[in-house]
């Protein structure tokens, strides 16, 4: 059983793009750094800046099966795709939402998210750490609750 690893638009330029918000690992670091702390784990890792290939993948990872769930920082789409949200909730497989940064301590327009309501759960505000949090929480689960 996999994780799927899904970053949305902007997540391929962590580590220049301003950093004061977002660390200065790049989304490699990130990656790596959570096969390192899971060894015991399969990844597999995707990013897009394309929303329709997002879902996608989404529905691909379905369709294939063997994957225990979804960490998912849709970066900007969080606040507006209902696209993503409707494709979130036609799935079986659970996924966690995650941000980098505190989503709710930022510009107003970040405090909402579409996604929330169809993701098992939200991780926000921890860095890179966010991701480790939802690997945890994800292996918690026994499935979409
Ligand atoms: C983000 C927060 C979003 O508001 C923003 O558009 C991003 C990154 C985060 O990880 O903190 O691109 O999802």
């Amino acid at each position: 059983m996999s994780i799927l690893v899904l970053n949305g638009p902007n997540l391929s330029r962590l580590g220049k793009r301003e950093p004061d918000v977002y660390g200065y690992q790049t989304l490699d670091d990130i990656n790596k750094g959570l096969v390192a702390s899971f060894p015991e784990l399969t990844f597999e890792f995707f990013q897009s800046e394309d929303e329709g290939a997002l879902l996608e993948k989404l529905f691909h990872i379905e369709d294939k099966g063997g994957y225990r769930g979804v960490l998912l920082n849709a970066g900007a789409l969080t606040h507006y795709s209902i696209a993503l949200r409707d494709a979130i909730s036609g799935v079986r497989i659970p996924v966690v939402e995650v941000h980098l940064s505190n989503i709710y301590a930022r510009e107003e327009f970040r405090r909402t998210s579409v996604i929330s309501e169809v993701c098992v759960g939200v991780i926000s505000g921890f860095g890179a750490n966010s991701y480790h949090l939802g690997v945890r929480a994800l292996l918690g689960m026994s499935g979409k609750q």
